[in-house]
């Protein structure tokens, strides 16, 4: 899962809460309110998140300036944040666009964990499908 977190945690894995009980923003007042650190509706891309392949693709995307439309840059970029759009939390801080984009993360997370078969596919038999998709969304050479 994703989190958002007050405070970078540097060469720590974010698990749960009990990553920040030796934190001193856990007894800061400013930062245990509802809002904590951030205002009202500020927009899901304004919280400070865990670093995870959600962004690290999501700039990847952009970076080669894949020909997909917002919402798929958008699945990619929230789809490990399960307390959000699984969970429903952190509403309160989502703008308009967080929460016009949630049906998609929704429709995304189908394919998300969980949802893979035992079965090993065959890559040759799914190549041609997929370097179709390849060549039409992200051709070319692509910088990581
Ligand atoms: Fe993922």
């Amino acid at each position: 899962d994703t989190f958002p977190v007050g405070c970078q945690v540097q060469g720590s894995v974010v698990f749960r809460d009990s990553t920040f009980h030796n934190n001193p923003d856990v007894k800061n007042s400013l930062y245990n309110t509802r809002h904590g650190m951030y205002h009202p509706n500020c927009g899901l891309e304004n919280v400070l998140m865990s670093w995870g392949h959600d962004e690290y693709m999501y700039k990847v995307m952009k970076y080669n300036q894949f020909s997909l439309p917002q919402e798929a840059f958008y699945m990619i970029r929230f789809h490990s944040f399960y307390p959000w759009h699984t969970g429903g939390d952190y509403m309160h801080l989502c703008n308009e666009e967080d929460r016009r984009m949630l049906p998609w993360v929704k429709e995304f997370n189908k394919f998300d964990l969980y949802t893979k078969c035992e079965d090993l596919p065959d890559p040759q038999h799914l190549k041609p499908y997929y370097q179709s998709l390849i060549d039409k969304y992200c051709p070319g050479q692509i910088c990581w």
